[in-house]
């Protein structure tokens, strides 16, 4: 199983910043990228075509969409489908990040159907599941996890080829904070999400890929991607530079 090196560039970066970067990365990362390592990256949906232009020619790089909706088309105005991803060169799409799910109001439902939608559309997905700080300080870190996952993968069916999905745990406290979690957490974070994909969808979800993402920084990845269970990173704020992002991905 390769390990994921994501980039999460949200809403930053205009195309011809992005091209930018995207060429940045290229160049300091794509001769030195190890077997093990697969490099992905999600711009902005208006950079989409010219970085997949870029970094899809490129052994062990691919480009993702931040978002979809789970239709193929029709009048869903500001909406995107997994389709129009594809027709720009991205394999990947995103749901469930913390900034859906708290700052544009997305439920687990939502989240479930856009899940389910864009696995059945052909797109590899990485659904994002993570607590709050308050639900952590309650100990109920595990109740938010399991409901995150049982209702966002409730209507993936069970024939599922695991390398088709990826689960990113981002603890919402760690993400754009600079308080990364720490070892143990992340490793008892990431064994009960292994335990709860088993009972999902049996022994073959030893083959889903888990990926941390919270503060990761070329400083902490090399730690950070060595722990169990941890099979890829996915960077916000330390994947905007192509020289930071190149660190991260050869850690
Ligand atoms: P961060 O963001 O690396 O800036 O903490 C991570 C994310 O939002 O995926």
């Amino acid at each position: 199983m390769k390990k994921l090196m994501a980039a999460n560039w949200k809403m930053y970066k205009t195309w011809g910043e992005a091209e930018a970067t995207a060429r940045d990365l290229v160049d300091l990362a794509a001769s030195k990228l190890p077997e093990d390592r697969e490099v992905l990256v999600f711009p902005p949906f208006t950079a989409l075509k010219a970085v997949s232009d870029i970094l899809n020619p490129v052994d062990g790089f691919s480009t993702g969409g931040q978002d979809y909706y789970y239709e193929d088309e029709g009048a869903f105005t500001g909406e995107i489908s997994p389709v129009m991803l594809a027709d720009v060169g991205a394999a990947y799409g995103l749901t469930g990040h913390s900034e859906r799910r708290h700052v544009l109001g997305e439920d687990d439902e939502c989240v479930g159907r856009k899940t389910a939608y864009g696995l059945s559309r052909g797109l590899k997905v990485i659904l994002c599941i993570g607590e709050l700080i308050e639900e952590r300080r309650a100990g109920r870190v595990h109740e938010v996890l399991e409901r995150q996952l049982r209702i966002g993968l409730g209507g993936v069916p069970g024939d599922l080829d695991p390398e088709q999905l990826s689960v990113a745990y981002e603890p919402v406290w760690a993400i754009g904070t600079g308080e990364v979690a720490g070892p143990t957490e992340i490793v008892e974070a990431h064994a009960f999400i292994r335990k709860n994909l088993i009972s999902l969808f049996g022994k073959k979800a030893n083959e889903i890929r888990i990926l941390y993402g919270g503060s990761v920084k070329p400083d902490n990845c090399g730690d950070i991607i060595a722990l169990d269970n941890v099979d890829g990173v996915l960077v916000g704020g330390a994947s905007l530079h192509g020289e930071s992002f190149s660190r991260i991905v050869l850690a």
